[in-house]
């Protein structure tokens, strides 16, 4: 059992990673785990109307460099992760999912239960796509948020980046093909020695500052 101590102490030790130790791979195993956490996510009505693409080959990284205005993370890192939403979503999606719902938790499909379910998540999925984009790109955000603490939490190193050209990115891995559409960049492994970022104080609000006591 993790004390809270250990998590602050975690948050503490996290920062934004500008220089990566390129001599330094994650463990295998560690991704494993770290893939497992994110798929843990929770997600609105569940859906995960995300994926992660993992990136590990070395040339593939470099061409991210005209993608992500030359931030050499991208390139330096042990492994890139691409945090995608989906492009759309339908009717024949929703089915998918209450199928794997009903079979997961040993319901009848049939039942008024599901039935109930999925007319709820048909309504929501019907909704005019500019809102529905964004509502699956706030999954990818809290997906990015649960990742910096997974990293943080096994002392692995991590940026989370917004600073590219999604367009570009989409085009490099052929997104579009696979029905997604990439949101955030996460480079992960270990800092490096010579990042000065890694001991800059953090510059945050006071707590009283912060939160509202009503
Ligand atoms: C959504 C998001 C996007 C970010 N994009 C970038 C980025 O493109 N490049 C970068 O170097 N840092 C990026 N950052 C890092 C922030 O600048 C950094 O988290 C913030 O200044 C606080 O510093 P700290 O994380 O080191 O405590 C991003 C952070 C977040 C949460």
């Amino acid at each position: 059992m993790f004390k809270s101590s250990d998590v602050l102490d975690a948050m503490k030790w996290r920062y934004a990673c500008k220089k990566f130790d390129t001599t330094k791979k994650v463990p295998e195993e560690i991704i494993d785990d770290l893939l497992q956490t994110i798929n843990l996510t929770a997600t609105s009505l569940g859906m995960q109307l995300l994926k992660v693409v993992v990136i590990r080959d070395q040339e593939l990284k470099e061409r991210f460099l005209e993608h992500a205005y030359k931030q050499q993370q991208v390139v330096d890192c042990s492994h890139l992760l691409v945090l995608c939403r989906y492009n759309s979503v339908d009717e024949v999606l929703v089915d998918e999912y209450v199928s794997r719902s009903a079979k997961t938790r040993n319901i009848d499909l049939a039942s008024p239960k599901i039935q109930g379910f999925r007319n709820m998540v048909l309504s929501t999925v019907s909704q005019p796509n500019d809102k529905k984009i964004q509502w699956m790109t706030n999954q990818v955000y809290i997906a990015l948020g649960n990742l910096m603490t997974a990293c943080a939490m096994m002392r692995i190193d991590s940026c989370p980046m917004e600073g590219f050209n999604p367009r570009g990115v989409d085009e490099l891995l052929g997104l579009h093909e696979l029905g997604l559409a990439s949101v955030l960049l996460f480079p992960i492994g270990y800092r490096h020695c010579e990042d000065v970022y890694a001991d800059y104080p953090k510059v945050r609000r006071s707590i009283s500052d912060f939160v509202v006591e009503l």
